[in-house]
């Protein structure tokens, strides 16, 4: 008898917690804050404005620095960009996940395939930052990084 009662409490929480994730992900829409607008990931490089990736002025002391990420490479491999001006960021993956951290900032989200990721900073101090992915992404994953440059 007492089996049959423990059985039914460990199935019950198994389903209450399957219930749970299920709504969060299907209802509630529960995927990360930047990922909003979708692009088809055999289509990133012929799709703006990752058909040119690099950096552009969009406004006063405003810029956007569009990034293509691809096993094992962020294009473009070399980015500069004005001391205290707002960056926005636009990434999106050719292939599978990667991530987007540029070291030592508030810079950090990931890129999914499907997905257009953004995400907005001011860089307030001048020098050479590392951005790198910080996802697993295959065998030369560690080796995927570049450099941004703040002048
Ligand atoms: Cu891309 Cu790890």
């Amino acid at each position: 008898k007492m089996e049959k009662i423990w059985l039914f409490i460990g199935i019950g929480t198994l389903i209450l917690f399957l219930a749970i994730v299920g709504v969060n992900a299907f209802y509630m829409g529960n995927k990360p804050p930047s990922c909003i607008a979708t692009i088809n990931p055999d289509r990133v490089s012929s799709t703006p404005p990752f058909n040119h990736p690099g950096v552009k002025q969009i406004g006063k002391n405003h810029y956007q620095v569009t990034v293509v990420a691809s096993a094992f490479s962020f294009d473009p491999g070399d980015i500069k960009i004005p001391l205290g001006a707002k960056v926005d960021f636009v990434a999106a993956t050719k292939d599978v996940v990667h991530g987007f951290e540029i070291a030592k900032t508030d810079v950090n989200f990931m890129i999914e395939p499907g997905y257009i990721s953004t995400y907005s900073t001011t860089f307030k101090k001048p020098g050479e930052y590392l951005l790198l992915c910080n996802e697993y992404c295959g065998t030369g994953h560690q080796l995927m990084a570049t450099k941004l440059e703040v002048v």
